[in-house]
């Protein structure tokens, strides 16, 4: 069978991705025709969605706040449910802001953060991938990009100067791991994921570090979940930072948010 005998319609996609399970199967097929240059192409992008692989990977990008962001493989796709910690980080930054955004992924939030509110923008990420990933994205409108585990790549001369950090670190316990969605699980890294035994061993680092780089009267938002919440919080009061949680329900979004007092 020919390449273009192979899915001769939209229909012939749409069905090939409802049989793999795709509960967006149209919007999905409309998507990928889109994206396809020619049939070889769409073929092959068909055949990467319906072995599981998330569709952002096989299109090469995430929508977030409005705008495309490049999603590399094995890189994690950013969530719409993190649009709650930008606008919240918005909300809170000064004019010019100096802006940090840690374990930064694909870099979608902290440069979601830059256009919003222009100022100075460093992400940093451990996993060479997420870093080069982040470069495509956040070097276009003017931030920086370090690799290393959470503070230690970040230039010096940021300490004491930070006024809004960010960080959506990885917050799911180990042992629910593999109650994942496959997607996630089979192809976004462990170390994007996995946070500990009880999920808050990255957010306890962050938050333990914060401050030295937060300015007086910076901020520290850390995306968190509902349930881990409390604990999240509790990490902040044992590190000098008073915490507010807020949550947005109808995208599951909770965020630590927590200043440095002057
Ligand atoms: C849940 S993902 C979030 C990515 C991005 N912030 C987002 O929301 O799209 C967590 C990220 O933290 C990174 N990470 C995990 N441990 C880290 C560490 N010790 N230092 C820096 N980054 C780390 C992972 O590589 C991954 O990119």
């Amino acid at each position: 069978m020919s390449v273009s005998e192979l899915y001769p319609s939209p229909s012939s996609v749409v069905s090939a991705l409802r049989a793999a399970g795709c509960v967006f199967a149209e919007d999905e097929a409309d998507l990928l025709i889109s994206a396809a240059r020619d049939h070889r192409e769409l073929a092959a992008m068909v055949e990467r969605r319906v072995v599981g692989l998330p569709l952002e990977h096989v299109l090469g990008w995430a929508e977030f706040c409005g705008v495309r962001v490049a999603v590399d493989p094995r890189v994690f796709v950013p969530r719409r449910r993190s649009e709650f910690l930008v606008a919240r980080a918005i909300a809170l930054a000064p004019p010019r802001p100096v802006v940090v955004d840690l374990c930064c992924g694909s870099g979608a939030l902290g440069a979601a953060v830059l256009r919003a509110a222009p100022g100075e923008l460093h992400a940093a990420d451990i996993e060479p991938a997420a870093v080069r990933c982040a470069r495509r994205n956040v070097e276009p409108v003017g931030g920086r990009v370090h690799e290393g585990d959470l503070y230690d790549p970040l230039p010096a001369a940021l300490a004491g100067r930070v006024d809004v950090l960010i960080a959506n670190a990885p917050y799911v316990p180990t042992g629910e791991i593999g109650l994942l969605p496959p997607e996630a699980r089979d192809f976004e890294p462990l170390v994007a994921l996995d946070g500990g035994a009880d999920g808050l061993d990255i957010q306890r680092r962050v938050t333990a570090g914060a401050g030295r780089w937060l300015a007086p009267g910076g901020v520290l938002l850390v995306e968190t979940s509902e349930r881990q919440a409390p604990r999240t919080a509790a990490a902040f009061a044992d590190h000098g930072l008073c915490p507010q949680i807020a949550v947005q329900e109808e995208s599951d979004a909770t965020v630590v948010i927590g200043t440095r007092l002057r």
